[in-house]
């Protein structure tokens, strides 16, 4: 019995958008290696990791994760990473205005030039850092409703939500 093969398996294609800083590769460490990295250094251009993930009803879902470099100097390669992407998780950081405006920046782009399909995910991260929040979570909440994305709050740090936000992308592909 070859699974691969099975006409159910999946494939979903995602791409982490969002400002240097937020968390993105913790993120996807977080949900490829269950590890976390207080040290975890600036993606330089873009990282390539995979993930496969068996559902209940025994069906693989092989998720292809594209995590850019949110420095300015690699936002003109943001295209070639979401072009092809069924899926884009829009992260920003809760104790960081900035970080949050510049999610909107990324989502207007993906309005614009993006998949018309495409699913949005609005990440907030490092909601471990609550006493430190300057982002609130009715704020994006809101935004996120006006624009058609599904809106979680993680931590990679403590692993809170990170499953979730591959997860959702999941259902419409079923
Ligand atoms: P670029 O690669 O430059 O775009 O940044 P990035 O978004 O990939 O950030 P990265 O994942 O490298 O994390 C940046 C810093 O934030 C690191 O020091 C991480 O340890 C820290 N960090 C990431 N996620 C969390 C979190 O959930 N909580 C806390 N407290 N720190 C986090
Ligand atoms: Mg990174």
């Amino acid at each position: 019995d070859n699974s691969a093969t099975d006409s159910k398996d999946l494939r979903a294609k995602l791409v982490l958008l969002g400002d240097s800083g937020v968390g993105k590769s913790c993120i996807v460490l977080r949900f490829v290696r269950g590890q976390f990295d207080p040290t975890s250094k600036v993606t330089v251009g873009a990282s390539f990791l995979s993930q496969t993930l068996a559902l209940e009803d025994s069906t693989i879902v092989k998720f292809e994760i594209w995590d850019t470099a949110g420095q300015e100097r690699y936002a003109a390669l943001a295209p070639l990473y979401y072009r092809g992407a069924a899926a884009a998780v829009v992260v920003y950081d809760i104790t960081s205005p900035e970080s949050f405006k510049k999610a909107q920046y990324w989502v207007k782009e993906l309005q614009k030039h993006g998949n018309p399909d495409i699913i949005m995910v609005l990440v907030g991260n490092k909601a471990d850092l609550h006493e430190n929040r300057h982002v609130s979570s009715q704020d994006a909440q809101e935004y996120a409703e006006k624009n058609n994305m599904v809106f979680i709050e993680t931590s990679a740090k403590t692993a809170d939500n990170i499953n979730q936000v591959f997860e959702v992308n999941i259902f419409p592909l079923i």
